[in-house]
């Protein structure tokens, strides 16, 4: 195979760490791996997958495995699945997998996600659904990685190099798969009508742009960043799609900035975790879902009255929420279905810059390796 990546892009090009120059990448590699799998009329390509209509038409459930971030993308990826393609997808831990009993025939897909395409738990993963006779699939960043070889097929990111221990753009880029991929079976099971597939891939080219004007308010999270910077513990908050991204906000401000941090699904929030709100404590509230705000908003309220420093995260038509939220970050108006992908952003920036103003090595972390291949 041929290296398509250039000195360049493995160096810090002038920013001062790795991740936030990955993070500034996103609109780039966001728009590379789309444009690498969509035709003239904006169709998806994934013809080089060994997977014909009769083949989609016979998957009975799907599961994917993965690691870390990559595994908070297959959350994403769960729910682009059953919602777009209306196939039952399980998103699970590779570690956990195995050890599961897990429900695997001829007619399960098993999604392999994984940036460097060497993580030894997917990698077990992976032989593991073969030997049972599944059909698998890997969405890795690393041609010619062990899993890229190994599964059946493979559908690339396109986020170039990613350095920095913790993931942001291989993140963003295995979710936009997602939503390609659920598009196409979507396509071939004829569940979706030719208006919404191009209107759900108009939207997914309108994402780069998004991404980058939300980079470009990076001032405003850094003055964020410096309220919560003193904080030892912090909660993440969210419904529905917006749960998934929690799990991925919170674990980039464990990783980078070690802050201890919990993501939750906010209905569970009063079967226990409500007991951990005191006066000043940090909750990012994740409200992207039109059809789940005045819920979120409730929930706002519920830890506000006890004291919690909230940070709204929703989109620019909710601007009620100011009456709620300490701060709000909006990002702009996009499909309630992708608005993962622009949510995480502003939410890896938070993480980088506490980070930095604890003074700690964003791009390599105590303790944590990029690619893990040990069990
Ligand atoms: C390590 C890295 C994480 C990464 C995980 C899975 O723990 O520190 O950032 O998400 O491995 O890596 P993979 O290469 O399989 O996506």
């Amino acid at each position: 195979h041929t290296i398509e990546w250039s000195m360049d892009q493995a160096t810090k090009a002038g920013y001062p760490h790795f991740m936030l120059k990955e993070i500034h990448e996103q609109p780039q590699g966001i728009r590379e791996t789309l444009n690498r799998r969509l035709d003239e009329n904006n169709q998806i390509m994934f013809d080089d997958i060994n997977l014909d209509k009769s083949n989609i038409d016979s998957i009975t459930n799907i599961y994917i495995i993965a690691c870390g971030t990559a595994y908070n993308a297959g959350l994403q990826g769960k729910f682009a699945l059953q919602k777009i393609a209306g196939i039952k997808a399980d998103a699970d831990i590779a570690s956990e997998f195995r050890y599961s009993d897990p429900f695997i025939d001829e007619n399960t897909l098993v999604i392999l996600v994984s940036q460097s395409g060497e993580t030894l738990d997917t990698l077990a993963a992976l032989r593991e659904a073969k030997s049972k006779g599944a059909t698998t699939l890997a969405i890795t960043n690393v041609i010619g990685s062990s899993i890229a070889r190994e599964a059946d097929n493979v559908i690339y990111t396109w986020a170039g190099p990613e350095i920095a221990v913790a993931s942001t753009k291989a993140y963003t880029t295995q979710v936009v798969v997602f939503y390609m991929l659920a598009l196409y079976l979507a396509d071939i099971k004829e569940n979706i009508s030719k208006e919404n597939y191009s209107h759900i891939v108009d939207e997914l080219l309108a994402i780069p742009d998004k991404v980058q004007s939300i980079i470009e308010t990076e001032e405003k999270i850094k003055k964020i960043a410096e309220k919560i910077k003193d904080n030892t513990n912090g909660f993440f908050l969210g419904r529905g799609l917006d749960y998934s991204i929690a799990t991925e906000a919170s674990l980039k401000m464990k990783e980078v900035a070690y802050m201890h941090t919990e993501a939750f699904a906010s209905g569970e929030l009063k079967h226990g975790t409500i007991a951990l709100i005191e006066e000043n404590v940090p909750v990012v509230a994740i409200a992207t879902q039109d059809n789940l705000f005045e819920k979120s908003l409730s929930n706002i309220k519920e830890v506000k009255a006890r004291g919690a420093y909230v940070i709204g995260v929703t989109q620019i038509s909710n601007r009620t929420i100011e009456e709620v939220a300490d701060e709000v970050i909006f990002i702009p108006e996009t499909d309630d279905l992708i608005a993962g992908i622009t949510a995480i952003v502003p939410l890896q920036l938070l993480a980088y810059y506490v980070s930095i103003l604890r003074g700690l090595d964003v791009d390599k972390p105590r303790n944590l390796a990029k690619s893990v291949t040990v069990e």
